[in-house]
């Protein structure tokens, strides 16, 4: 059953607080609460002086009222007497600026310094709360890349980032040839030479910033294992997890998961609408809603980099503080967004946070209750949300137990399609195209949500996997936009019998960077032969419909399959491949893919627009992001657990799936 939980920080709240803010957590259905990951300052006060009976009371409070505890390590925010002894440990901007102390996330990856207090910390907590009952899962750190933090430009990352080199390329001169570096006469004698790529006057070599992006993740993905290390030994049988976060994609994610037993992401829908790609239309038309796939993007996306296992540890619950507008949610919306979560299998869901601080940085920010101690609207949400939790779960059959995944470094299989469609996605693409937009805003991340936004606009359910997954099982494998073919996937994508679309850009690049000496795209002209000969990006009207920004001229015996309404090619076939050579608007985007998942036998739902469906063990639910009332289609006959055809703004429904 998918659990609720919650965001709390005693050490923010009068003690006297604590038993009655368990007692109420626990009443609305509450079972899980995270706690600690910002606490190092109240834990050890001073160096080496460890203050643990304020954390001992407030864990054994929250056990005796039932609640499961998360704790985190709290190396996100090491205390003032810290960076004091060790000034040189804080993280450096691309400006060479030292980042001072007074918010969070102020430490660098690669200082020696830091990793020994990170390491010493987390054995302390660790060897203190390990095994106490009360404590059934930790959070490493909290959201690694936070306010832009995985890259440092100090003088330890630039030292680690040397040594890194050296052991990828040996010797000097397979780096410059692997660069390029006779380009601008940037050709290095040693790997003491190299600088980290910024303040250059243009553009840093591209194959350079990519190596420092790998870099800056591998140093992530180090800190990060020498925590799960120490929390392994100390703290048998219980889950590890890290919180990621929307749309961030500065370390590999997929990586990460596999030294990690869940992952878990912060979902705050409206914040990231607001802040990242959406048009004005639709940030107007989805201002209190978020965009329809916003958060279900994420569940399928860190349920693929968990193996399967997923959580939300935050999930907003009213107005935040942090995007350029902070509207409240729709009424129900926090509701929705619970059930959402479990239609895409989540083992829980954590609001963020238990109480709206009145102070300090976040005091705009809502919690389940008011500063004054009152229930807000969010904590009326949680509590309907746990009595659909269990009308829902009471229906389903009876769970497995979820098998913990092995200690070591996973090479468990991951577990069969939870869907029909894969989507592939890695994070080299994204830094690949950040690097190298060439042409403003083009960028893998959004190739990669609107490509699944316009799937699951057809009432598909989608499983967001690496290239290294396994994709038996799959009736449709789409590639938005794959630059960098990792070895062996073109063999994998021919052999494993789903129908493939492959977006534009990808196998443009080789791993260092360069164009394929074949010419894109790659190893994949072994699938479909076909040559991309030139690129151009263009201002929207430019090309000839239905291409948008980006259109790429093929050379090939190939016959389109689809052409633009000037004649040029636009999609070509081979066997049971597709390739398509421009971006397009949304409009066409649907119309293609619906067309591409027809081929593949899926049947599709005509949806009327803010509505979106999930499968979910036998279940299907039905969610109305828009902001006015909804009818699903009539097309079949349906046993409602919950809600009914007629679907209000932030409506939810769902059904037993009859065969
Ligand atoms: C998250 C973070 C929380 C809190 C929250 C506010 O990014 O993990 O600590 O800052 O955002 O929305």
């Amino acid at each position: 059953m998918m659990r609720l939980g919650v965001c709390y920080y005693p050490e923010q709240w009068p003690e006297a607080w604590w038993e009655d803010d368990a007692r109420r957590m626990a009443a609305m259905g509450l079972t899980r609460v995270r706690i600690g990951e910002f606490a190092w300052s109240r834990i050890e006060p001073a160096p080496g002086r460890f203050e643990w009976g304020w954390l001992d009371r407030a864990i054994e409070t929250l056990h005796r009222h039932g609640l499961g505890v998360i704790l985190g390590t709290p190396t996100a925010t090491p205390p003032k007497w810290l960076v004091d002894a060790m000034p040189d440990m804080v993280a450096v901007d691309a400006q060479g600026r030292p980042r001072r102390f007074g918010s969070r996330r102020h430490y660098c990856f690669s200082h020696a310094g830091y990793r020994a207090e990170s390491r010493r910390i987390t054995e302390a907590v660790a060897a203190r709360y390990g095994r106490n009952p009360a404590v059934v899962a930790w959070q490493t750190d909290n959201e690694y890349g936070c306010h832009d933090t995985v890259v440092s430009h100090s003088a330890a990352a630039a030292q680690a980032f040397r040594a890194w080199l050296a052991a990828r390329y040996g010797d000097i001169a397979a780096l410059n040839d692997a660069w390029g570096t006779v380009f601008w006469s940037a050709e290095y004698r040693s790997f003491d030479e190299i600088d980290l790529p910024s303040l250059t006057v243009t553009e840093p070599n591209p194959a350079h910033s990519l190596d420092f992006q790998r870099f800056s993740s591998d140093q992530v993905l180090s800190f990060n294992r020498e925590q799960v290390d120490i929390l392994r030994a100390h703290s048998p049988g219980r889950d590890i997890t890290h919180n990621a976060m929307g749309f961030v994609t500065s370390f590999d994610h997929h990586a990460l998961g596999r030294d990690l037993d869940v992952v878990t992401w912060d979902s705050y829908p409206l914040g990231f609408l607001e802040q990242f790609w959406f048009s004005d239309a639709e940030k107007l038309r989805y201002a209190r809603q978020g965009h329809p796939d916003i958060a279900a993007f994420h569940h399928d996306l860190y349920r693929g980099c968990g193996r399967g296992r997923f959580a939300v540890m935050e999930q907003q619950p009213g107005p935040v503080n942090w995007a350029a507008r902070n509207p409240a949610p729709l009424p129900g919306m926090v509701r929705l967004w619970t059930l959402e979560a479990m239609a895409h299998g989540a083992e829980f869901v954590a609001y963020f946070r238990w109480r709206q601080a009145p102070f300090a940085q976040e005091q705009m920010h809502a919690g389940l209750l008011r500063p004054d101690r009152v229930d807000d609207i969010g904590a009326h949400e949680a509590r309907a949300a746990a009595a659909d939790i269990a009308t829902l779960t009471a229906a389903l059959p009876a769970e497995l137990p979820t098998a913990q995944h092995d200690a070591e470094p996973h090479t468990t299989p991951r577990p069969a399609a939870s869907a029909s469609v894969a989507l592939v996605f890695d994070y080299t693409s994204v830094w690949v195209t950040d690097i190298q937009p060439q042409g403003v805003g083009f960028s893998a991340l959004r190739q990669a949500f609107e490509w699944y936004s316009a799937l699951r606009a057809l009432g598909l359910d989608i499983d967001i996997v690496p290239p290294d997954a396994a994709l038996e099982g799959y009736r449709l494998v789409v590639v938005p936009c794959l630059p960098v073919l990792p070895g062996g996937f073109v063999d994998r994508l021919a052999a494993c019998g789903a129908l493939v679309l492959i977006g534009p850009r990808t196998g443009s690049k080789t791993p260092h960077f360069q164009i394929p000496p074949d010419l894109p795209p790659g190893d994949l002209q072994r699938a479909i032969p076909l040559k991309v000969t030139r690129v151009e990006s263009l201002r929207p009207g430019v090309a000839a419909p239905p291409a948008r920004d980006w259109l790429e001229h093929c050379e090939t015996a190939l016959t389109p399959a689809a052409t633009l309404a000037d004649g040029q090619g636009l999609l070509y076939r081979a066997g049971r491949l597709r390739y398509l050579a421009a971006t397009l608007g949304s409009d066409a985007l649907a119309r293609l893919l619906a067309a591409v998942a027809g081929e593949a036998g899926l049947v599709t739902v005509d949806l009327p627009e803010g509505v979106r469906l999930r499968r979910h063990r036998g279940l299907r639910f039905a969610f109305n992001y828009a902001a006015e009332p909804r009818r699903l289609p009539a097309d079949t006959a349906r046993e409602f657990l919950l809600g009914a055809e007629g679907l209000p703004p932030a409506g939810v429904a769902a059904w037993r799936e009859v065969e």
